[in-house]
């Protein structure tokens, strides 16, 4: 297929490239993250226009939960080529009142037609179709996972919270570098999608540029076609019939059953104790699980004596992120397989997981990529009730198709499964046999929004983007406010290292010192000079109110009142 061969050829061609992107961007973008301190209500969001439109519902009445459907639903219109209805996502609420805990998961499902085998290719597993094109195409959970949360916790209907979003597609917003960046990155590759290239290409077929003003008209009149019971009309409705119908005559595999028999699912939330504090966050086949295991091997209270960023504190985090991406491995769709999360964050696991932190696992060294797809969202309101999310619809622009006439950009979450035992995905995260392909099963993901409490009472929220850099990114954030005590701003700005124990290679943000580097590589360590690594949010609560901050790697916003 074109698309596949241009997509292998782009990938070959700008992988150098994207490192001096990345770096103009960064230029572009400044170090300084987007933070504000406000004393009651706060949204966090890598996009300024969503953290607006959901902080203008809690101005008038609406609680964090409303505000965080608002803010989505914008997010998928500003942040087009990371998330959307077209795309799913998790969500973590927490419930003031009663001080109990939510998870959500609207992750993506295979279609019902998908087999493990769907990407053998005379005899070989082709990644490629699991990344781009209309088989890498999973059964979207967006809208049902919104629609969920509403119904349980919501006090705004869904038209009224969904105005911003449509407003935004309508008269349109000045095109942001970071769009810009995405857009021009995979250019050659959309501008042969007739959806994609007439959405993000100029009339004389150029890609549009920072400053450009996008509209998206086609998925304004979508937003309104939900209309008050979006379930309803996505899942079993015209919209529905017609999203499935297109999937289906490029070749893809979605149909009206997939869509009719889609439901999100109410997880219970996994906790772990750290730092006198309580870590809440999504169970499989979210990675929420990984996280917590970290924390717990770093054990809390040795870390500041270590240094930040010092040689030792980095080595001991390399060591808990590698045990760590070692027992994902034994993660997958819980209805499908049994993932031991329990055992995984036993004592007596946590004991042992900590002594093999700093065992190698050698493996070829390859360059891993880190697309910046997906988008995460922080919000707490004034009674204290508080929501962390995050959504994708996977790589740049997903599947690399846009349902033209809804205007629905498709997801390629696909490739999160293990095309086949050992291959690879776009994250270099090796295939492994719990996150096999099977119908209606959902990939694994890296994603992994946090909430902290203490005594029942908010800490701190965090969550970002970047395949499996969201979790090592997470995790370093939290560190950082909990055992470092920095504001969000300067924690979602420090550099960052990412591994993920295969391949063997230490990735680290060239602002990382080159003293530390060197030192690191005196030691043994193979690492890669990476320009970012994620981008992160964070909300911390303190005795002034709240702060929080979104990363300059990707661009966003802070606001409260
Ligand atoms: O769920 C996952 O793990 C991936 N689909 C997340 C993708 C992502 O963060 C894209 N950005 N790099």
């Amino acid at each position: 297929m074109h698309m596949e061969r241009s997509l292998r050829t782009h990938i070959a061609l700008t992988a150098r490239m994207v490192a001096a992107a990345a770096v103009a961007l960064l230029a572009l973008g400044a170090i300084a993250a987007r933070a504000a301190s406000v004393p009651h209500a706060m949204v966090v969001a890598e996009s300024a226009p969503a953290a607006k439109a959901g902080l203008a519902v809690m101005r008038r009445g609406g609680n964090a939960v409303d505000a965080a459907v608002a803010a989505a639903l914008a997010m998928g219109v500003t942040n087009p080529a990371s998330c959307g209805i077209g795309g799913g996502g998790f969500m973590l609420i927490y419930w003031a009142k009663t001080g109990r805990f939510y998870a959500l998961d609207y992750r993506e499902r295979a279609p019902l037609r998908a087999s493990a085998n769907m990407y053998l290719r005379n005899g070989r597993p082709d990644e490629a179709l699991a990344r781009t094109g209309p088989l890498a195409v999973a059964v979207p959970g967006e809208v049902a996972g919104l629609a969920a949360a509403l119904k349980r916790f919501g006090s705004r209907d869904f038209q009224t919270l969904a105005a911003p979003a449509i407003r935004l597609a309508e008269s349109g917003f000045p095109v942001t570098p970071h769009l810009a960046w995405e857009i021009s990155r995979t250019a050659d590759i959309i501008r042969h999608d007739p959806g994609l290239s007439a959405t993000f290409f100029d009339r004389g077929g150029n890609p549009l540029k920072a400053g450009d003003v996008l509209t998206e008209k086609r998925l304004a009149g979508t937003l309104r076609n939900l209309g008050k019971d979006p379930d309803k009309n996505f899942y079993r409705g015209k919209t529905g019939l017609e999203l499935a119908s297109f999937i289906q005559r490029q070749g893809g595999l979605v149909s009206p059953e997939d869509l009719a028999s889609y439901r999100p699912v109410w997880r219970t939330p996994l906790r772990f104790p750290f730092a006198e504090c309580e870590v809440y966050a999504l169970p499989p086949p979210a990675s929420g699980g990984v996280l917590l295991e970290m924390l717990g091997m770093l054990e809390k209270g040795h870390l500041p004596g270590l240094g930040f960023n010092s040689v030792p504190y980095l080595v001991r985090l390399i060591g808990v992120m590698r045990q760590g991406f070692i027992d994902r491995q034994q993660y997958g769709d819980p209805a499908f397989v049994k993932v031991p999360v329990k055992e995984l964050l036993s004592p007596e696991h946590i004991k042992e997981a900590r002594a093999l932190a700093l065992k190698r696992t050698p493996a070829p060294l390859k360059t891993a990529a880190h697309d910046h797809g997906t988008a995460n969202l922080l919000v707490v309101d004034s009674a204290g009730n508080a929501v962390a999310m995050t959504t994708t619809i996977n790589t740049i622009f997903g599947a690399k198709m846009m349902e033209p006439r809804l205007g629905i950009v498709l997801n390629d979450e696909m490739d999160d499964f293990a095309v086949a035992t050992g291959v690879r995905n776009v994250y270099r995260l090796a295939g492994v046999k719990p996150n096999a392909i099977a119908p209606g099963k959902r990939p694994l993901s890296s994603m992994t929004p946090i909430i902290v409490t203490k005594n029942g009472r908010f800490v701190m929220a965090a969550g970002g983007s970047g395949g499996p850099t969201i979790i090592t990114g997470v995790l370093q954030v939290a560190l950082d406010l909990l055992e470092f005590h920095m504001t969000p701003a300067r924690a979602v700005s420090e550099p960052r290292i990412h591994d993920q124990a295969n391949p063997d290679v230490v990735l680290v943000e060239e602002r990382l010192p080159v003293s530390t580097r060197n030192l690191l590589e005196r030691m043994g360590y193979r690492l890669k000079v990476w320009p970012e690594l994620g981008a992160v949010g964070a909300i911390m609560a303190g005795p002034e109110g709240l702060r929080g901050a979104f990363d300059s790697r990707k661009g966003g916003g802070a606001d409260g009142f």
